[in-house]
C-alpha cells in the first residue's frame, strides 16, 4: 500500500521540490494545492547506502555494491571484465587495511570506516551538483539570494511572485526556505559553505538542524496552533476525507500507528520531541550493519576478520563486473523457471 506521506524519498527532498518548482515555472502549468514539502515525504531519512533492494537471496548484490563503492563507481565496475574487478578490488583491500592498523587483515572497524568514506563522498557529490546551480556567479559561495534567484527566478526582494497561479504557496516555501538558510548559516554572513549548503540540503545529518525540521513539521500540521499535532491533524496530512465514504483501512492503520508508535506519552497528541523523534528518528548505524553483514557473509575461516583471498573469493558480493551480471541474469532466469 503507497502511503503519500510516509514514503521513503531517498533523493533530498528540497531538490526535488526545486526542481518541481523550476518545471512548473517554466510550463507554466497548474501548481497543485499541496505543492511543497506537504505530504511528499515527512520522514528525513538518513542519507542510505544504496537505493536498491537488499536482495543477496536471489544472487542480486547491486545494494552491497553500491554501499561499498558508492552509485557512480559501482556502475564503472560493471564496465570491467572478472579480471579487472578483481585486481581492482585487490587494490581497495590494501587501501581499506592501510587506513586502519595494515596488519595484512581488513577488520570489521576498517570495513565499515571504509563504508561510512563512501557514505560520506555520496552525500560530498549531491551537494556539489546541487553547488553547481546555486553559484550562478561561480565565485565559490552560495549566496541565500543566488539560492532565491535559482530556485523562485529573479524577483526583487519583497516583489510578489506575478506569473505564478499560487503565489502563496509560493510565498510561504520561500519564506521557509529562507528560514532554513539562516540556520544553516551559521556565521550569520548570509552566505552559505560547502558544509552550510551540505546542512541546508540534508538536515537529518546535522543536529543544529533538528529543531528547524521538527518547527517545519508542526507549522505544516498543527492547524489549530495550539502548538501539538492531534490524531486528526495527523491525518488529514496523509488522507483528505470525501464525503459519504468510508475510511480506507490503511487509514485505520495510521491512526493505530499514531496511537502505538507516536504519541509516546500516550497523551493523545505529539509534542515537538514526539514530533522529532518521528521524523528524524534516531538512525542506526548503516555502514556499520551493511559491514558485519560483508564480513559475515565471507569470512571463510570465522576469525572475524577478512584476508585479502576471503574478500577475493567473494569478490561479485563486494563489487561487479559484466560477467557478474550475466550470472545475475541467468540466476534469475533459473528463479522464473
Ligand atoms: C537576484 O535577482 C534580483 C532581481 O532580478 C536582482 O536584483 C539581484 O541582484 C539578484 N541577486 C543575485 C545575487 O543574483
Amino acid at each position: 500500500m503507497c502511503r503519500p506521506s510516509l514514503q521513503l524519498l531517498f533523493l533530498p527532498l528540497l531538490l526535488l521540490l526545486l526542481l518541481g518548482l523550476l518545471l512548473r515555472r517554466g510550463a507554466q502549468g497548474k501548481p497543485s494545492p499541496d505543492v511543497g514539502p506537504h505530504g511528499q515525504a515527512r520522514v528525513h531519512q538518513a542519507t542510505p547506502l544504496s537505493d536498491a533492494p537488499h536482495d543477496d537471496a536471489h544472487g542480486n548484490f547491486q545494494y552491497d555494491h553500491e554501499a561499498f563503492l558508492g552509485r557512480e563507481v559501482a556502475k564503472e565496475f560493471d564496465q570491467l571484465t572478472p579480471e579487472e574487478s578483481q585486481a581492482r578490488l585487490g587494490r581497495i583491500v590494501d587501501r581499506m587495511d592501510r587506513a586502519g592498523d595494515g596488519d595484512g587483515l581488513v577488520s570489521l572497524a576498517e570495513l565499515r570506516s571504509w563504508i561510512a568514506h563512501t557514505q560520506q563522498r555520496h552525500i560530498r557529490d549531491s551537494v556539489s551538483a546541487a553547488w553547481d546551480t546555486y553559484d550562478t556567479d561561480r565565485d565559490g559561495r552560495v549566496g541565500w539570494e543566488e539560492l532565491r534567484n535559482a530556485t523562485y527566478g529573479h524577483y526583487a526582494p519583497g516583489e510578489e511572485f506575478h506569473d505564478v497561479e499560487d503565489a502563496e504557496a509560493y510565498k510561504k516555501m520561500l519564506a521557509r526556505d529562507e528560514r532554513r538558510f539562516r540556520v544553516a548559516d551559521q556565521d550569520g554572513d548570509s552566505m552559505a559553505t560547502r558544509e552550510e549548503l551540505t546542512a541546508f540540503l540534508h538536515p537529518e545529518e546535522f543536529p543544529h538542524m533538528r529543531d528547524i525540521v521538527i518547527a517545519e513539521t508542526l507549522e505544516d500540521l498543527d492547524k489549530d496552533k495550539d502548538g501539538y499535532v492531534q490524531v486528526e491533524e495527523y491525518i488529514a496530512d496523509l488522507y483528505s476525507e470525501e464525503p459519504g465514504q468510508e475510511e480506507p483501512a490503511w487509514v485505520q492503520t495510521e491512526r493505530q500507528q499514531f496511537r502505538d508508535f507516536r504519541d509516546l506519552n500516550k497523551d493523545g497528541r505529539l509534542d515537538g520531541s514526539e514530533v522529532g523523534y518521528w521524523v528524524l528518528p534516531p538512525s542506526q548505524d548503516q555502514p556499520l550493519v551493511e559491514a558485519n553483514h560483508l564480513l559475515h557473509e565471507s569470512d571463510t575461516d570465522k576469525d572475524g576478520q577478512l584476508s585479502k583471498a576471503e574478500i577475493l573469493q567473494n569478490w561479485n558480493m563486494f563489487v561487479g563486473s559484466q560477467a557478474t551480471n550475466y550470472g545475475e541474469d541467468l540466476t534469475r532466469h533459473h528463479d522464473e523457471l
